[in-house]
């Protein structure tokens, strides 16, 4: 028996970081996409293959010593033997097109279809079950994760997200192309969120007076959306970047990358824990290749991506 599942990478429009300290963020999927396949063995065995690695494991091994990048899927394996009273080995193949550790939600949506599939061949789990195993397999990794990225990679589309209210699909017929800049600086968004949290031990006052400001740029931008005021909800992403500055998590290199695409998109920003990893510039039929052009200029890879829809 074999189940097939994929799931959507992603970006944050506005309130990355802030978001895990209980600020509301928007997000939305783009069309890369990871796949995975699994099948039952016929010996006890769980198999994992992917591009972080291989691992071929018994299940009487604990999660906690097994390979970190896999840890994940291992988790996502154990409980779904456990929920459907089985023993059978598994074997789980991850292929994505999302690059890896650049703050496009790879990590989140290998969790998230990994969760699908694997469930998919003993049964037929919802998507609010699916995207919980997801969370909780992302936290053997990443323990202080808002939940935001699983969250978007299942459902797919536009929406605000907030670790109190959950998520909000936003009915928005708003339309843009995002030209996204990947720096090829990868990061750990584990360490880059706990470069945060040690910033707001240091300057609690200071950190919350940010948080203040960043839930002020997406009421804003909630009704730019709305509205579908491209100009506006540039110039609230661009707002949100010099919060992201201030926070600590640029490199020399996304300032460039975030100036140039700033000069001719709407506005410009990291996405993601920042720290290397991607920028975004938001743009229209105007000003898209332009954009495009200059970032090409500088030493990162690019491409445009618009709102994918279809989530898992
Ligand atoms: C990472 O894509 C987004 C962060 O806000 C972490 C999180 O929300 O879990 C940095």
């Amino acid at each position: 028996m074999k189940s097939i599942a994929t799931a959507p990478a992603k970006v944050i429009l506005l309130g990355e970081h802030f978001v895990v300290h209980g600020v509301r963020a928007i997000l939305c999927t783009i069309d890369k996409r990871v796949t995975v396949s699994s099948r039952t063995l016929d010996d006890n065995i769980i198999k994992i293959k992917s591009k972080l690695g291989n691992l071929s494991t018994t299940l009487s091994k604990s999660v906690d010593e097994q390979n970190i990048p896999l840890k994940p899927f291992l988790h996502i394996a154990k409980k779904i033997l456990e929920k459907f009273s089985t023993s059978v080995g598994i074997e789980i193949d991850i292929k994505s097109d999302i690059p890896i550790g650049v703050g496009l939600g790879s990590s989140s949506a290998c969790c998230v279809a990994a969760a699908a599939s694997v469930s998919g061949i003993f049964g037929k789990l919802t998507r609010e079950e699916i995207l919980k195993l997801a969370i909780e397999a992302e936290r053997t990794i990443f323990q202080k994760t808002s939940g935001a990225d699983c969250s978007v990679c299942t459902y797919g589309g536009l929406m605000e997200y907030s670790t109190e209210q959950g998520y909000r699909a936003l009915n928005s017929k708003i339309d843009f192309n995002l030209v996204i800049a990947n720096s090829k600086e990868t990061h750990s968004t584990n360490q880059i969120v706990h470069k945060v949290q040690n910033f707001k031990d240091r300057h609690e006052e200071i950190f919350l007076s940010l948080c203040n400001e960043e839930n002020v740029i997406v009421e804003k931008a909630l009704t730019a959306i709305k509205e579908n005021d491209l100009p506006t909800l540039g110039k609230l992403m661009s707002e949100n970047q010099v919060l992201l500055d201030k926070i600590g998590v640029t490199t020399e290199k996304l300032k460039v990358l975030v100036k140039t695409a700033s000069n001719t998109s709407y506005g410009a920003k990291i996405t993601g824990a920042g720290g290397g990893g991607c920028v975004i510039g938001l743009t229209d039929r105007t000003n898209l290749e332009q954009t495009l052009g200059s970032l090409e200029d500088q030493d990162c890879e690019c491409f445009v991506s618009k709102i994918d829809y279809n989530g898992l």
